[in-house]
């Protein structure tokens, strides 16, 4: 049985159970910031389980049906072996107060029995006596009543108990089904609460959350020994292979989950970055160039391997189709950005290995200094490297603080002036430098501003002139400043500059220096204030460029 036919089984089962089937949401996760992606079916429904929202007044039901796109990296080490992925569909039916335990075990062993026709190797359940939650011998007893035969396992809080997402939310114990040894099914009782403080509050309305990634059934199903030998990865292992100089199977599972996930992040609007979203898609490509390198596939592969992954999912994600062109060509750019930044990084690597310097100044993620030092017999500092970067992490979030959360403490128009030059210089640096630089931090005087930024060397003259005349240029244009006032989301989707790993609020303000959001030569995170044109600013005169610490250099300029 093909993958297309899985999905439409299992949605024709629910919905002949009163079940609404609801599309996929998208990998952003919408008004909920407390994931980055979408990991789970239940996500989108999250307002039906704590009684936000009514499900029978949006969908005229109590029960949903869902394959849902899903998105999870936390085992991204494991990634090369049988079972794991970074991007699964997940196959979920959900009750928000209509049927509970008795209709849900029901549902799942007729589907995979009956259906599907596999054979159950065991079920687990819930008994944690520590957890001070009461163990489920209801869902004992169901299992038990359908099939006497079935050996029942008995699981505590870590394996059988789900949820929330985030710090907090819904969540309970679950039942699991095994095949050959492997989960397929973790069926959720969602009847608990559990807040910020870590308390444990029964919900109202007891719901039901399932979730069976579709790529480990289609193992079962498919009769397969692993998910890369499945119909959704069969032809991209293949065309890796027929490219490959240096076939192994490990790195050719790794750079099509890897491109297979960049790909469907692409599509729901994520672009390569250095925070949040956009920094994992960003680790996800860089890896699979790597891995690419290592299969001795040539320069842009990865480019010529989208159309092979729409193909696959041509009937049921046509919008893959409709990117074509966004995809390869994000692909393609991150791909020579990343080549532009390992060259520089690997002499700076030769020099001496320091993760952190690597990380912040270019773009190298923790693990591939890791993985380079690996291939020459030498081990890096872990422990190190968080710590440096949690410094780091503080430096910034003062840093922002000092830049956004009071807007300026002076508002005379000189330091306005040189507020909105700080913008002009940021942008012009990115021009000149390339996009590894970074802001580190900001200060202006009457007198001058001050700006760092990362960047592994001294700027010649040549840089520095070009950055001035690239800041006169645009303050001679008379370009208009203007802010909106978005989302974060919104606010992130439209590329604006942001401090790394910076926690803003829900809503932020957008800087943009240019006729439109969309044109603007500039455009930042920002509580303002600037000046209304650039044209007041007068001439912009680079005075010094310094070191401050290892990567991180200091330009100071003056408005005269
Ligand atoms: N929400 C449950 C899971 O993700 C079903 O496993």
């Amino acid at each position: 049985m093909e993958s297309k036919e899985v999905r439409d089984k299992f949605l024709a089962f629910f919905k002949a159970r009163e079940h609404t089937a609801v599309p996929s949401a998208s990998l952003v996760p919408e008004n909920d910031p407390s994931v980055l992606f979408t990991t789970a079916g239940m996500q989108q429904f999250k307002p039906y389980y704590v009684g936000a929202k009514k499900a029978d007044q949006d969908f005229d039901s109590l029960n949903a049906v869902s394959v849902q796109k899903c998105v999870r990296t936390s085992d991204i080490d494991e990634i090369g072996d049988d079972t794991h992925l970074t991007f699964f569909e997940m196959l979920g039916n959900f009750s928000f107060g209509g049927y509970w335990k008795e209709e849900a075990i029901k549902y799942a062993y007729e589907f995979i029995t009956r259906e599907l026709g596999l054979i159950i190797d065991y079920v687990s359940v819930f008994r944690d006596e520590a957890s001070g939650i009461p163990a489920d011998t209801e869902s004992a007893d169901i299992w038990h009543r359908l099939d006497p035969t079935l050996k029942i396992k008995e699981h505590n809080k870590d394996d059988n108990f789900w949820g929330p997402t985030g710090e907090e939310g819904p969540c309970g114990p679950t039942t699991e089904i095994y095949i050959n040894g492997v989960e397929v099914w973790n069926i959720v009782f969602n009847e608990y609460y559990k807040s910020r403080d870590g308390n444990y509050e029964p919900l109202k309305t007891k719901g039901i959350d399932t979730g069976m990634g579709l790529e480990r059934l289609l193992v079962q199903i498919q009769n397969k020994n692993n998910v890369f030998e499945t119909d959704l990865f069969e032809p991209v292992i293949e065309q890796i292979k027929s490219l490959s100089k240096n076939y192994d199977s490990k790195s050719a599972r790794i750079v099509a989950d890897h491109l297979r996930t960049a790909i469907f992040m692409i599509a729901d609007s994520v672009t390569p970055s250095n925070t949040d979203r956009g920094y994992i898609l960003r680790r996800l490509l860089r890896r699979a160039v790597r891995f690419a390198d290592k299969l001795a596939l040539s320069v842009g592969s990865l480019t010529d391997l989208v159309e092979v992954v729409e193909n696959i999912y041509d009937q049921i994600y046509p919008e893959l189709k409709t990117e074509n062109s966004k995809l390869k060509t994000e692909i393609q750019n991150e791909e020579s950005k990343f080549r532009e930044t390992l060259a520089k990084g690997l002499k700076e690597f030769e020099k001496g290995i320091d993760p952190f310097i690597l990380f912040t100044t270019y773009g190298f993620p923790f693990e591939l200094t890791r993985e380079l030092a690996a291939e020459q017999g030498k081990n890096v500092d872990e422990a190190d490297f968080k710590t440096k970067l949690g410094d780091h992490q503080s430096r910034s979030r003062s840093n922002a603080e000092q830049k956004f959360t009071g807007g300026l403490a002076d508002h005379s128009e000189v330091v306005i002036k040189y507020h909105t030059a700080t913008h002009l210089l940021n942008q012009a640096l990115h021009e000149v430098l390339g996009e590894g630089v970074e802001q580190r931090g900001s200060n202006i005087t009457a007198e001058r501003l001050r700006f760092d930024f990362s960047h592994g060397a001294k700027l010649t003259d040549e840089e520095k002139q070009k950055i001035e005349q690239i800041v006169n240029e645009k303050i001679e244009a008379n370009l208009p400043v203007n802010f909106v006032i978005l989302s974060k989301v919104e606010a992130e989707k439209t590329g604006a500059r942001h401090l790394f790993d910076e926690k803003y609020g829900d809503e932020v303000k957008v800087y943009y220096i240019g006729e439109s959001l969309n044109t603007a030569y500039s455009k930042e995170f920002c509580g303002g204030p600037h000046v209304e044109h650039t044209g007041v600013l007068g001439t912009f005169k680079i005075i010094k460029e310094e070191a401050v610490a290892a990567g991180i250099r200091r330009i100071k300029a003056v408005l005269q």
